[in-house]
Parts: structure tokens; sequence; C-alpha cells
């Protein structure tokens, strides 16, 4: 019971802040699921709706940024990779959520490439997480309809990280239930500075016209190409900031924060920010 009760307060402090983003209809929904009580929008999650019904509340394309594992480990003085540690776990247990909930795209924040300023020892710690998951996911793969891909710059990678991501890559490629996206190395700046230069390598060898570089032709530029654009992104943590993720992808995508930090974060909280989703009306520019 008062687990219950310190459950409810925690939904409720994370709900202010979500409340401050929302429009009228998606506050009701939040203060309903604050109290517990079931309504509408929360039945959609209480089964695998069809798939008609995906399309209208489901986002097609989820930007997730993983924030918080530092602060999380400090709490309870640990040191930064414990935080990063239970992190990973959250991660493999939230993007199975996604495919649960009809999601066809969704893409994690791993690894900036602003995060090679942090020390040594915490880089080699994520890294060798995502060696971890790399190697014990190998069975699980074939297990998920669930297609792995990797954005950024690998190159710079360990060559072991980058042999594991290509078999990752190759053992899902024909899986067709949602693509992972995992960022790592990853900028949003980097992307689009790599996208022109291959755009323009293409002028330069006369395969491309300038003037048939469009909206379309950068965007099968990019990593994502060929993708749905990002309609939500989720940012756990109390940080109200992009940090450079998916920053083209993102011209019209729908934003969530929380106050809970990433190793805290379930299943419920993704379905919570889902429903917060569904009540936004998007208008793309009309009215
Ligand atoms: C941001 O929190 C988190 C990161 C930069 C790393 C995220 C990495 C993981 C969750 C591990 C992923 C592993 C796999 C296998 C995909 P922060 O450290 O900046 O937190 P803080 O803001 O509280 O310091």
């Amino acid at each position: 019971m008062r687990s219950r009760q310190k459950r409810t307060r925690r939904s409720w402090k994370s709900n202010s802040t979500i409340l401050q983003l929302c429009d009228r209809r998606s506050i009701v929904i939040h203060r309903s699921l604050a109290c517990g009580k079931k309504d509408k929008t929360l039945a959609l999650f209480s089964s695998k709706p069809k798939r008609s019904e995906e399309s209208a509340v489901v986002p097609a394309h989820i930007g997730i940024i993983m924030d918080g594992n530092g602060r999380w480990a400090k709490k309870r003085g640990l040191p930064r990779q414990a935080g990063h540690v239970t992190g990973a776990r959250v991660f493999r247990t939230i993007a199975k959520h996604c495919e649960k909930r009809g999601i066809k795209v969704a893409t994690f924040y791993t690894f900036s490439t602003e995060n090679w300023k942090r020390p040594q020892e915490e880089i080699d710690a994520i890294m060798n997480l995502l060696r971890d998951y790399l190697r014990e996911s190998l069975a699980d793969f074939k297990k998920e309809n669930i297609r792995t891909r990797f954005i950024g710059d690998r190159s710079v990678l360990a060559p072991d990280i980058q042999q594991l991501m290509r078999e990752a890559e190759e053992a899902t490629a024909d899986k067709t239930g949602m693509i992972l996206n995992i960022a790592i190395n990853y900028g949003g700046r980097a992307e689009l500075a790599t996208a022109m230069r291959h755009i323009a390598a293409k002028v330069q060898a006369g395969a491309l016209a300038p003037a048939a570089i469009d909206e379309a032709c950068i965007e099968q530029h990019l990593y994502t190409a060929g993708q749905p654009e990002v309609d939500l992104i989720l940012r756990p943590s109390g940080e109200y900031r992009l940090s450079n993720f998916l920053i083209w992808q993102c011209a019209y995508a729908e934003y969530v924060f929380d106050e809970i930090l990433w190793p805290e974060f379930t299943t419920k909280d993704l379905d919570k920010a889902l429903a917060v989703y569904a009540g936004r009306h998007r208008r793309f520019g009309g009215v």
C-alpha cells in the first residue's frame, strides 16, 4: 500500500512537469492517469491495438533520450557507471515494450558525438555495455521480431564492436517488426554534414543536378533514410533539450518530458507518455 502511494506521488510529480507542455485534453488524460482511473485513452494500451488504431494514436517513430543515469548513481553513492548498467537494462525492457505497443521505429540515444568529452573510464564502461548487449542479444534477436540498426559514425569505434554491430544488423535484417535504431557516436549536425558531403560528391561526379537537391533528397542521405520522421521525443530526468538528437527528423515532433531518471523508467511510464502523445492535436503547419 505504502509503495503504491509513493508511486502515485511520484507519478503526480512527473505529471506536473508534463502538464506544462500539454494541451487541455492531455491534462485530463494525465490527471486520470495520476489518480489511477481508467480512461478511453489508457484502454487503447490495455491490449495490442489493431493496425488501424495504431496509426492514429501510436507514434510511428519515437526517439528516446536515456538521461539521468549519472544522477541516479550519485543519489545512491555509486559510481556513474552503475547508472549506465541499470540504464542498459531499462533500455532492453523499453525497446521490447515499444515493439509491443506497435511503434514502427524506436531510436535510442546511447552515445553522442559530444560524449567523448566524458572521462575515459565512463566511455569505456558504456562501450563495454554495448559489447555485452550485442553478444548477449544475438540469441534474443532470433526470438524477437525487431530489426536492429545503428546510426552514427561507427568508423572510430573498436573493430570488435563494429563487427558485432554488423552481425546484429545481419542477424535481424529480415525481421518485419519494429526497427530499433541505436544511436552511437551520433550527432544530428554531424549526420547532416555527412549527408551534405555525399550529396556534394554526387554533384561533383555529375550524378546529381543541384536543382534536384530538395528535402526528399536530403532525407535519403540521412542514417534514417526511408524511415518515418520522428513523431515523439521522450526525455526523462527533468532536462528540456534535444541535445543534437535527430534534429532534421524532429521538425514536427511532439515532446514529452518527465522528471523520472532513466534507470527508474518503467513500461508504465512509457505508456503514460504515449497517452499524452495520443491526446496531442497535431497540425503540421495547418489549422
Ligand atoms: C545520459 O545520462 C546517458 C548516456 C550518455 C549513456 C546512455 C547509455 C546507456 C543507457 C547504456 C546503453 C547501453 C546499451 C546496451 C544500448 P547521463 O550519464 O548524462 O546522466 P546525468 O545527466 O544524470 O549525469
